[in-house]
């Protein structure tokens, strides 16, 4: 691995309840994912992010945190959780795991202890109570809405709101607070004494808010995404990107540089732009960012054109490398994003090659080295706080089928069916059915992943190359890739073919299909 690890490391993405059940009982834990590390090193990835597995009445499947230094029942035990380092280690894995330090669950001690104090106490100022507006504070402090799509203010029976962007189990702390700050400094340490080597720090934009109404045009409505309000032509987010965020991750960069080894943080950060990470990635303060902008980008050469270009451009004059990434927990998943059926595996298939050959790292989510679809539940088991039109986020949290002919398919012991439901079809998506199979899209990742190792590092510079509309092809050292967004075949440029996430070819790229070429020039 180059140095330092992280700059171009593929890290896969673990959801804990969905990845293993080692203990039967339908919901993914820890024993389960060390029982499964194997797998990791062998597919090629150098690090591993795990989304939360903290104590937590899992409203928002755990990130709703009620104690950060534990691990929940339901995902085993602290020594689970050291016993998955050791291992991960052994194999030569990196750990990284999730921080969640703008809001902790509505029972965490501290907010039951804010609700008992009462107004005015020191307890409630470690969250964001407010009297509300109105001659009988009946309406709330701001006019914000939650990222969830609910109002962000919760009433208490007091009398007092409390600012919750997120589920209204998810109250938001107060940054300003000296025991906040000093709480997330020693949570830090708990986990980097226990050798983790990174955190994924989620919201990291919203930690510090400017507490006013947001402006909204004469008979518009507040939302807390800035795309939309973006749309109808306001810039105005006083819930994010506050200036003052930054002094906290400088302050969390000396606490993780201090550590021996390469620890890193990475950020959770939704900006509109990719030159506004720029501030999240000084020297002193996150080692990565996600960037979003592929993961919203549909099948289109021209997003795919302007999410690297403009990426590149933003980044470019920083020491900071980008990120890289097409699917997660929050998202549907790519292959769906792109159509339906062969054709959409296809796609996402030539996506992601043409992705891991892009300068910087690259996160991967569970599941999709299987091809995996984003699954439409029945309205019984949409089950997500966040259900968008009755559509949330579970679909791209169904358990991973892992062998057999039918569901559970080995996600767990036995035949315990776990707690979302796989579809049948799932049979030949299997790690068991797609290992060996020639052409299977697990054969494909591993190939893809050896092939980035030996091939696709080092230079940070891209060239583009002139070739049709509907297509994309770069130069990044001795490698060519070219990607085949159109309808008809395009010739191949010079060079001979590493890897292709298609059928084979001649001196065609067929459409839906990436290729990687290598040259001696
Ligand atoms: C982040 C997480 C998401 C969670 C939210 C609140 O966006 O990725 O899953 O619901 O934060 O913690």
């Amino acid at each position: 691995m180059n140095s330092p690890w992280w700059r171009e490391a593929v890290t896969y993405q673990i959801y804990p309840r969905s990845f293993a059940d080692a203990d039967g009982d339908g919901t993914g834990d820890l024993a389960g994912i060390t029982s499964r590390l194997d797998y990791l090193a062998d597919l090629g990835v150098d690090a591993i992010w795990l989304s939360p597995f903290y104590p937590s009445p899992q409203y928002d499947y755990g990130y709703d945190v009620s104690d950060a230094r534990d691990v929940d029942p339901v995902f085993g035990t602290l020594e689970d959780a050291e016993a998955l380092l050791k291992e991960a280690h052994e194999l030569g894995l990196k750990v990284i795991i999730d921080l969640i330090p703008n809001h902790t669950s509505s029972s965490h001690p501290w907010f039951i202890d804010a609700l008992a104090a009462g107004p005015g106490s020191p307890e409630r100022d470690r969250y964001l109570f407010r009297d509300g507006r109105g001659p009988n504070g009946d309406e709330p402090p701001t006019n914000w809405r939650s990222v969830f799509g609910q109002p962000a203010w919760t009433r208490v029976s007091d009398g007092q709101w409390y600012l919750h962007m997120f589920d209204r189990e998810e109250p938001d702390l107060n940054w300003r607070h000296p025991e906040v700050i000093e709480e997330f400094r020693s949570v830090l340490r708990w986990w980097l004494d226990r050798g983790v080597d990174g955190f994924r720090v989620d919201v990291a934009h919203g930690l510090v808010k400017a507490l006013r109404d947001q402006r909204v045009p004469e008979g518009g409505e507040p939302n807390s995404d800035p795309a939309v309000m973006y749309e109808i032509g306001v810039d105005d987010d006083p819930m994010w990107d506050h200036p003052d965020v930054h002094e906290i991750y400088r302050d969390w960069h000396k606490v993780v540089s201090s550590y021996p080894g390469e620890r890193m943080l990475i950020a959770e950060a939704w900006t509109r732009a990719p030159g506004d990470l720029r501030g999240y990635l000084r020297a002193d303060e996150f080692e990565q960012a996600f960037n979003f902008r592929w993961l919203q980008s549909h099948w289109s050469a021209r997003e795919f054109t302007d999410a690297i270009v403009s990426t590149l451009e933003a980044l470019n004059p920083s020491r900071a490398w980008p990120t890289w990434v097409l699917s997660n927990h929050d998202a549907m998943r790519h292959r769906t994003r792109y159509g339906d059926g062969a054709q959409a595996l296809a796609r996402a298939r030539a996506a992601t090659l043409m992705m891991l050959a892009l300068p910087g790292a690259a996160y991967l989510y569970q599941g999709e080295e299987l091809g995996l679809p984003h699954v439409q539940l029945p309205p019984e088991h949409q089950l997500d706080p966040w259900a968008e039109g009755g559509n949330g986020r579970d679909g791209c949290r169904v358990p991973l089928p892992w062998s057999g002919e039918a569901p559970p398919f080995g996600f767990g012991p036995g035949d315990g069916q776990p707690w979302l439901p796989q579809p049948y079809q799932w049979a030949d998506l299997t790690v068991a059915a797609q290992t060996g199979r020639p052409g299977s899209t697990l054969e494909f990742y591993r190939s893809a992943l050896a092939a980035r190792r030996r091939y696709a590092h080092g230079d940070k510079e891209v060239k583009f190359l002139d070739v049709p509309k509907d297509v994309i092809a770069f130069r990044r050292g001795r490698l060519t890739v070219v990607i085949n967004c159109g309808a008809t075949p395009t010739p191949l440029p010079r060079g001979d073919v590493l890897i292709c996430s298609g059928e084979p070819l001649a001196s065609e790229l067929p459409p839906d299909t990436a290729a990687w070429l290598l040259s001696d020039e």
